[in-house]
C-alpha cells in the first residue's frame, strides 16, 4: 500500500468510527484552579485527576504555581470578576464565606451528594461549618494538614553532633549554632511572606501557647496583638531568623524542602504538605526523616483543611459541569481518595471515622502522631486554625500581617516594640 492508499484508507476508516465511537464520549468537562504543583503534591492531585476520568468526565487542570495560594487567589478572582470562573476551586476557610456571599458558589450542586453521602455524620462539625453556607454545602473538604511542624534530617543531626530533636526554643537555637559550625544551613528556608509567617505563627503559638494563639489571631485581640508577649515574639522570630538560609529570598518551599532532603540542611518549619516532598523522594518517616511539633508547641495543632469549592455557571447542569462537580465530591470524601491523597499529599484525612483509624489505612508515623494530636487537641483549645494558611482570618486581615512579619524579618534595624505596634496598627485598619 503507498502512501496515499494508506492515508485513504485512514480517512475511510474514521468516516465509519467517529472519534467519539473510538474514545469514550465525555459526560462533562470540569476545570479544577488549585495550587498543587510540586513533585509531591502533582502526584496527590493526579489520584483526583484519574478517578473523575475513569469515571467518564474530563478534568481540565487550571494548576497556578506559587506555594500558600495567594498567586492562584489572584487569578480566581480576576477570572470571576471577568464572569468566566472555574467549576471548582481551592479555596479554604473564613474565604469560603466570602465567596459565597458573592453569590458565585453554587449552594444547591453538593445537596443530594452530601446527603446521600452523609457528609454531616463523615466530618467534625467545625469542618463542615466551614465548608457549609447558610447550611449547604458550598465546597468539599479534601484533608487536614498540620502545620507546627519541624522537619528534621537525622544524618545531618549526626553529623553536626546533635544526638535530640530540639524540644525548646533554647534547644533550637543550639542545635542551630551546631548545624552552622559544621558547615550546613541550619534552616532551609524560602522568603515569601507566607513561608515568613509560617513560621511568626509557629513562634506566637510557642510563646504564648493557645490560648494567646487565639486571642491574636482569631480574636484579633489588641491588647494581646501589641503586648509584651508579642515583642517577645519578635525577639524570637528576629533569632530565629538567623539560622535561615541567606539565599533564601523568593524560594519556593519545596526548594527549601529539597536542601533538607539532600543533606545541606538540618531542617526545616513548614506545614506536612513538606512530607510529600520526602514521600515523592522516596523517604520514610522515622528512618531518614524525622517530624516534631516546633519546639514548645507539642500541646498544640495548627490546622489547615484543603476543601475544593464549587462554582455557579449557567450552562453547569446542560454541558456535564455539575455533574463532574458532583462526582469529583463523591470521589474526595470517598474513603480510597482520603487515603491514597494523603499519604501522597503528607495530610491526614478529613473523615472522622478514619482518624480513629490510622493504623488500619498503612498511615506513617508523623501522619499517625498527627491524627492522634488532632483528636487529642480538639478537645481542648489545643486545636487552632493556621492563619498564614487562611484558616483564621480574612484574607486583608492575613494581608496586613504578612507585610508587618515579612518587613520584620527583613529589616535588620528592625525592632520588636515598634513591630508589634505595627502589627496591632495593620490588623485595625484591615479589619
Ligand atoms: C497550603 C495548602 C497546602 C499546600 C501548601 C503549599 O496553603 O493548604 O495544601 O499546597 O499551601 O502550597
Amino acid at each position: 500500500m503507498n502512501s496515499i492508499t494508506r492515508l485513504a484508507a485512514l480517512i475511510s476508516l474514521a468516516s465509519l468510527f467517529p472519534l467519539s465511537a473510538i474514545a469514550a464520549e465525555s459526560k462533562g468537562t470540569v476545570e479544577v484552579v488549585h495550587w498543587w504543583t510540586s513533585g509531591g503534591e502533582k502526584a496527590a492531585v493526579d489520584v483526583l485527576k484519574a478517578q473523575v476520568e475513569k469515571d467518564g468526565f474530563t478534568w481540565k487542570d487550571g494548576a497556578v504555581a506559587g506555594g500558600g495560594g495567594s498567586t492562584a487567589m489572584t487569578v480566581l478572582k480576576s477570572r470571576a470578576v471577568s464572569g468566566n470562573p472555574p467549576g471548582v476551586a481551592q479555596i479554604k476557610g473564613p474565604d469560603i464565606q466570602e465567596w459565597a456571599q458573592t453569590g458565585l458558589l453554587d449552594t444547591g450542586a453538593l445537596k443530594d451528594v452530601s446527603k446521600e453521602e452523609k457528609w454531616d455524620s463523615l466530618l467534625d462539625k467545625k469542618v463542615s461549618d466551614t465548608v457549609k453556607y447558610e447550611g449547604n454545602y458550598v465546597a468539599v473538604p479534601v484533608n487536614i494538614h498540620r502545620v507546627n511542624w519541624l522537619w528534621i534530617n537525622p544524618q545531618v543531626f549526626k553529623k553536626a553532633g546533635i544526638d535530640k530533636a530540639p524540644t525548646t526554643l533554647e534547644e533550637f537555637y543550639a542545635a542551630g549554632d551546631k548545624l552552622k559550625a559544621a558547615g550546613f544551613i541550619a534552616l532551609a528556608h524560602g522568603g515569601q511572606p507566607w513561608q515568613d509567617s509560617t513560621v511568626f505563627e509557629d513562634v506566637v503559638l510557642s510563646v504564648m501557647g493557645s490560648d494567646g494563639y487565639k486571642k491574636a489571631f482569631v480574636d484579633l485581640d489588641d491588647k494581646t496583638l501589641t503586648g509584651s508577649d508579642m515583642v517577645k515574639v519578635f525577639t524570637e522570630l528576629k533569632k530565629v531568623a538567623t539560622y535561615m538560609d541567606p539565599n533564601r529570598a523568593g524560594r519556593d518551599w519545596n526548594l527549601a524542602a529539597a536542601d533538607v532532603i539532600s543533606g545541606k540542611a538540618g531542617m526545616q518549619l513548614m506545614g506536612d504538605w513538606a512530607k510529600s516532598e520526602w514521600t515523592a523522594a522516596k523517604k520514610i518517616a522515622g528512618k531518614d526523616y524525622q517530624c516534631v511539633a516546633f519546639p514548645g508547641t507539642d500541646r498544640s495543632f495548627t490546622y489547615n483543611i484543603d476543601s475544593l469549592a464549587v462554582f455557579k455557571g449557567k450552562d453547569n447542569a446542560k454541558n456535564g459541569t455539575t455533574a463532574a462537580q458532583q462526582d469529583l465530591a463523591k470521589v474526595t470524601l470517598g474513603e480510597d481518595f482520603q487515603k491514597v491523597f494523603s499519604i501522597n499529599k503528607g495530610s491526614i484525612p478529613v473523615r472522622n471515622d478514619m482518624l480513629s483509624n490510622m493504623d488500619k489505612y498503612g498511615f506513617d508515623s508523623c501522619a499517625q502522631t498527627a491524627a492522634k494530636d488532632f483528636l487529642a487537641d480538639a478537645k481542648t483549645t489545643g486545636l487552632q486554625p493556621s492563619m498564614a494558611h487562611n484558616m483564621a482570618t480574612t484574607l486583608a486581615v492575613q494581608g496586613a500581617i504578612f507585610d508587618v512579619v515579612t518587613n520584620y524579618i527583613n529589616d535588620p534595624k528592625a525592632d520588636p516594640e515598634t513591630a508589634a505596634k505595627q502589627l496591632g496598627k495593620a490588623i485595625t485598619s484591615a479589619k
